[in-house]
């Protein structure tokens, strides 16, 4: 079950049963004979669910499912979900707020399902059909549902480029908040399983896309809320290696372990202060 996740030795962004969750979730919004409950309703009860979760939450750490499989629509899914939601709780976004952003990202993909796309490269190699397909047909589907006009737009420009390069030549803020939240999840997700065995390079990949892939500022909130590695990368300090355990997000700690199971405490403002 953990080669799923990106490391075995940390708890998985959201617990296992999650994913049938996710995937009974698609399967039902999705079934045509459909009549006791609204799709919109099947929907903001799993995205409560998600919120209830994490609002729990002390510690927080980037340890994503991986993307892979023939479910990647569900892991990825459930990652950008969770990097989303997690933004929002933690910049103290009004909960009304929240849910129309997670909804968002749950929506987000849902029409490569359809498409019947069998890899996470169908999301990102812009030259294929399903790229530019499951962009609109994202955004039919919401409308479909009934789904609220923030959620049918963040899912229809959620591949723009901050710099306007996009699809759309949607520029800056202009491009809808969620859009550039999930823009960014969907960037970090990437760069977290490309640096896999040098997770140290990882903030350096997500630096590089800030301001002309990614809106800069939603770069910046990133690194303050999960901080600025994924869990299990390692460091060299006088001799002694530390290895990062993830973000107390109570007092605002980075959590590093060394060579003898010692935990350290670094206040993450005076850690990005020197890095
Ligand atoms: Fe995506
Ligand atoms: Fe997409």
């Amino acid at each position: 079950m953990n080669s799923i996740i990106l490391s075995s030795l940390y708890d998985p962004c959201f617990p296992y049963a999650f994913i049938e969750t996710m995937d009974d979730l698609f399967k039902n919004i999705l079934d045509r004979e459909r009549t006791r409950q609204s799709a919109d309703s099947l929907i903001t009860n799993f995205t409560i669910e998600m919120i209830k979760h994490l609002i729990k939450k002390e510690t927080l750490s980037l340890n994503l499912f991986r993307p892979a499989t023939d479910r990647w629509i569900i892991f990825h899914t459930l990652n950008i979900s969770y990097i989303v939601c997690n933004m929002l709780i933690m910049n103290s976004f009004p909960y009304t707020f929240t849910v129309q952003g997670v909804k968002s990202a749950i929506m987000h993909d849902i029409a490569h399902i359809l498409l019947k796309s069998t890899s996470i490269e169908d999301d990102r190699d812009e030259i294929r059909d399903n790229w530019r397909l499951h962009i609109a047909l994202g955004y039919r589907l919401c409308t479909r549902f009934g789904l609220s006009r923030e959620v049918c737009d963040s899912v229809l420009y959620h591949h723009e480029r901050f710099d306007g390069m996009g699809l759309a030549n949607l520029k800056g803020k202009r491009i809808p908040f969620y859009s550039r939240l999930i823009n960014l999840a969907d960037k970090a997700e990437q760069a977290i399983f490309h640096n896999e065995e040098h997770s140290e390079s990882f903030p350096n990949s997500l630096m590089k896309m800030k301001g002309n892939v990614l809106d800069p500022d939603l770069v910046e909130d990133f690194i303050h809320t999960f901080g600025p590695f994924p869990p299990g990368t390692r460091f060299q300090w006088k001799g002694e290696t530390y290895v990062f355990q993830g973000t107390n997000i109570k007092n605002r700690e980075l959590l590093f372990e060394n060579n003898s199971g010692k935990t350290y405490h670094v206040p993450l403002n005076d850690f990005l202060k020197n890095w």
